[in-house]
């Protein structure tokens, strides 16, 4: 050593020097008389560890290449309300310290040594969509091989900004992303690639992940697009992280109690229209669909609206309307009874129209009951006012399809009286028929949806 570079102080200055006389590498290679079997002589490593400060380049116009990768070891929370998914990752990192070099053979084979990671310059690599993101533990240590390779990894938990669309919640996939990135160093100074494919990435993590609960890593695809800010452009490297909810849960949960209620309230179309019993039933259900989405309403997600909202609400919607069908044929059958109002025409003629036999309700109470069972004009109690009606002198078919009309004052009061019942009854009949298909058209179009989206 030359005069001036024998105290350890002096040493890096003089490393420095000799190398901008010489420009060689060499002159970083490590004095390993320290290293044995009992350890290493912390006095070797003290140059390199009084650099740690700086960015470790032989030269500032040299980019540091620092290669990494992660491993997804957990999915936390996927938070739809504030738009943030908390997962916590194995980060790696990889780059170069020329200053650090030593022979093996000189230093009892020593390849690679392990450092407190605390001592050495760490390169500042984030994420940038994360609003939180743990601190690493104090204590870490890195590797550090005889060529000044230097591995480092930390753990972290983040937590990060992700645009989660809860449309189809519960069969619903988000596609996440993770972009490293440094927070200062811009592309003149470093750089980023990869140590490990994005396939081995995707495969580890899957292996590895903890949660095997409500989400199921997809897949990981990659993207690297420089960002530039002003005029400074930085070298990122995007991780597209692609997340599906496990749905067993919630179609336990919210699906099939849901159908349940709706299927009982389908059902309950066959309860006689006269029965007292009716009304009262409907507005139970009603009332326990009511404690049911109360309840489910802490599982939602609370944030925009899901498609399965929309059934809810479609399902409470038809569960009303069948109450409301329910106290109009009730009332509807009282006043015809009692004393039927006159049949608007317009009302007459498509109520000739539709329940004609040929027209899209094929079943005319007067031509006998021999269609399907499953119709409601079919249904026991509503036959009651129709064999009332039916008790009453003159033809049936006469009385449907050729009433006269409510302006035509040609026929005696009582068999007016008696058409215009039957027609009141068989409107009531037509309205629970389509109130009925509308139903099963719902039930149908719900469970084909599910199945569709379970599948896909
Ligand atoms: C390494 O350091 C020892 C003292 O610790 C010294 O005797 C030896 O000459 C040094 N070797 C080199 C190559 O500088
Ligand atoms: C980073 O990865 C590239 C390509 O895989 C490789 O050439 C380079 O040596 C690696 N650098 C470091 C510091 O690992
Ligand atoms: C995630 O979104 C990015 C664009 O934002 C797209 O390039 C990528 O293919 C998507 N990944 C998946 C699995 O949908």
């Amino acid at each position: 050593m030359k005069g001036g570079c024998s105290t350890r102080r002096g040493l890096s200055l003089c490393l420095t020097v000799s190398l901008l006389l010489q420009g060689r590498s060499d002159a970083f290679t490590i004095n390993c008389s320290g290293f044995d079997q009992h350890g290493v002589d912390p006095a070797a490593f003290q140059a390199v560890f009084d650099r740690k400060a700086f960015r470790p380049v032989i030269s500032f116009s040299i980019p540091t290449h620092v290669n990494l990768s992660f491993t997804l070891s957990a999915i936390l929370e996927v938070d739809a309300q504030l738009q943030l998914l908390t997962s916590f990752l194995w980060i790696n990192l990889i780059w170069d310290n020329p200053f650090i070099s030593w022979n093996p053979e000189e230093c009892v084979s020593i390849n690679k040594l392990t450092v407190s990671a605390k001592n050495l310059w760490l390169p500042d690599i984030f994420i940038m969509e994360s609003m939180e993101m743990s601190q690493a533990p104090p204590d870490l240590i890195a590797y550090v091989s005889s060529e000044g390779r230097i591995r480092y990894d930390r753990p972290a938990r983040v937590t990060s900004i992700c645009n989660l669309d809860i449309f189809y919640f519960l069969f619903d996939q988000q596609n996440c992303t993770f972009t490293f990135s440094s927070f200062l160093y811009t592309v003149d100074s470093m750089v980023l690639g990869m140590n490990k494919e994005v396939w081995e990435i995707t495969e580890t993590s899957r292996h590895i992940i903890q949660t095997q609960r409500e989400w199921e890593l997809l897949g990981i695809n990659k993207a690297t697009p420089k960002m530039s800010v002003g005029s400074n452009v930085y070298d990122q490297i995007m991780f597209y992280v692609a997340i599906r909810r496990r749905p067993r849960l919630y179609v336990i949960n919210l699906l099939v109690p849901s159908s349940f209620l709706v299927a009982i309230d389908a059902l309950s179309f066959y309860l006689p229209a006269e029965s007292e019993t009716c009304v009262p039933f409907k507005i139970t259900l009603l009332l326990g669909y009511n404690v049911f989405l109360l309840m489910m309403n802490d599982l939602l997600p609370s944030s925009g609206t899901p498609l399965i909202g929309v059934y809810f609400a479609l399902c409470l919607s038809l569960m009303v309307l069948s109450l409301l069908e329910t106290i109009f044929i009730t009332y509807l059958l009282h006043l015809a009874t009692t004393w039927p109002p006159p049949m608007p025409r317009w009302l007459h003629s498509l109520l000739l129209h539709c329940a004609s036999p040929t027209k899209c309700c094929p079943t005319v109470p007067q031509k006998g009951n021999t269609g399907p069972g499953l119709t409601p004009a079919h249904l026991p109690g509503l036959k009651e006012p129709l064999e009332l009606v039916g008790k009453v002198p003159g033809s049936q078919e006469a009385e449907v399809n050729g009433c006269p009309g409510p302006t035509r004052a040609g026929q005696g009061d009582e068999a007016q009286k008696q058409c215009l019942v039957s027609l009141w009854v068989q409107f009531s009949h037509v309205m629970d028929t389509l109130v009925f298909r509308l139903y099963l058209l719902f039930m149908a179009t719900s469970i084909i949806t599910v199945i569709v989206l379970w599948n896909t």
